[in-house]
């Protein structure tokens, strides 16, 4: 029995090791490359497999994601048939509110608004509403979308979610499906996108959707906040819409291709806000809390929590 750390090379795949090894007491703790049996291996932690991950695991009992994402997971071509358990997690939650709060309330002020001013010393008296005024839509009530709405709750925001199966959650108007986006678009002047991404929601950041938001309560234009995956937006459609003035602003934590290319033209946006994939990184510390408490809880016979439905994607 062990359990192998398997994250691509990623700088912090020693710091895992240790902070696992710590909790498992004498249970094996591996890193990707070193040698041992393959056979005795029950659990793999992984982000984004490599091509031989699992390469002769013929005991494995369970896939351990790294992020609370598990797209790159799901993406493998031959990911073998046991559970794949996500990362959910107190401070991972805390992480991504924040993120959000920070900004949310950036959009709500007009900060790119009064930073083109200063860079032409011009002083333009718009004052920004109050956050009664402003509806702060959130596309994914799931753990974080959920965390995030009880972040901005205190505020006074009107705040609008969107999932997939309906919802009643305290001090939120609701809208779920396809059927019901419209509408919830139109209620919304800062979106913040905390979607999985699967076949259904890749792209879903374009150009059409853009224009769906709702116009004349933020000087500038709507604002869209994407902290899930680059895979949702259709960056040329952003681009556009910036510049365009679809869009007044806004905020990107995530690329198609991470590190963002020097080339891309998002870097020299004005109005949009760049974040290096650090709206919410997963700490070693609580994840290792997190993760070997499920490892000692399932030797012993306890189910797998947080198990993505393989079905759905997510
Ligand atoms: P969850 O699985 O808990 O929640 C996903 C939510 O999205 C659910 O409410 C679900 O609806 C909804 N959803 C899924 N598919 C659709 C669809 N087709 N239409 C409408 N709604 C849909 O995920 P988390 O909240 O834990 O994480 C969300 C994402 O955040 C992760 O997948 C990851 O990509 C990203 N992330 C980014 C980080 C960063 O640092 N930038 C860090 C961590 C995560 P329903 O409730 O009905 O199932
Ligand atoms: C995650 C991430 O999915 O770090 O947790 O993006």
């Amino acid at each position: 029995m062990g359990l192998v750390i398997d994250l691509q090379g990623d700088e912090s795949e020693a710091e895992w090791v240790a902070q696992f090894a710590a909790r498992l007491g004498g249970y094996p703790v591996w890193r990707r490359g070193e040698a041992y049996d393959r056979k005795a291996v029950r659990y793999v932690f992984t982000a984004r497999p490599g091509p031989q991950t699992f390469d002769g695991l013929g005991g494995l009992r369970a896939i351990l994601s790294f992020g609370a994402g598990v797209d790159g997971i799901m993406a493998y071509a031959d990911l073998p048939d046991v559970p794949v358990v996500r990362f959910v997690d107190a401070d991972l939650s805390r992480r991504m509110s924040e993120y959000v709060l920070a900004n949310v309330l950036l959009h709500h002020r007009l900060t790119t608004l009064y930073q083109a001013g200063q860079r032409e010393r011009r002083w333009q008296k718009i004052a920004p509403g109050t956050a009664p005024e402003i509806g702060v839509g959130i596309m994914g009530l799931g753990v974080l979308g959920q965390a995030a709405a009880e972040k901005l709750r205190p505020l006074g925001y009107r705040l609008n979610g969107w999932s997939r199966t309906g919802k009643s959650l305290t001090g939120m108007r609701t809208y779920a499906g396809a059927a019901e986006r419209e509408a919830f678009l139109g209620e919304t002047d800062i979106l913040v996108c905390l979607l999985p991404l699967t076949a259904d929601t890749r792209g879903i950041l374009d150009k059409a959707l853009f224009q769906k938001l709702r116009r004349g309560v933020l000087a500038g234009g709507p604002a869209v906040i994407n902290a899930a995956r680059g895979g949702h937006l259709v960056v040329g459609d952003l681009v556009a819409a910036l510049r365009d003035g679809t869009l007044g602003a806004a905020s990107l934590d995530v690329f198609e291709i991470e590190p963002l290319p020097k080339e891309s033209p998002l870097w020299g946006l004005e109005n949009c806000f760049i974040t290096p994939h650090v709206a919410a990184v997963s700490d070693p510390s609580a994840g290792a809390d997190y993760f070997a408490a499920i490892i000692k809880a399932h030797e012993a016979g306890a189910p797998l929590p947080n198990v993505v439905d393989r079905g759905r994607g997510y």
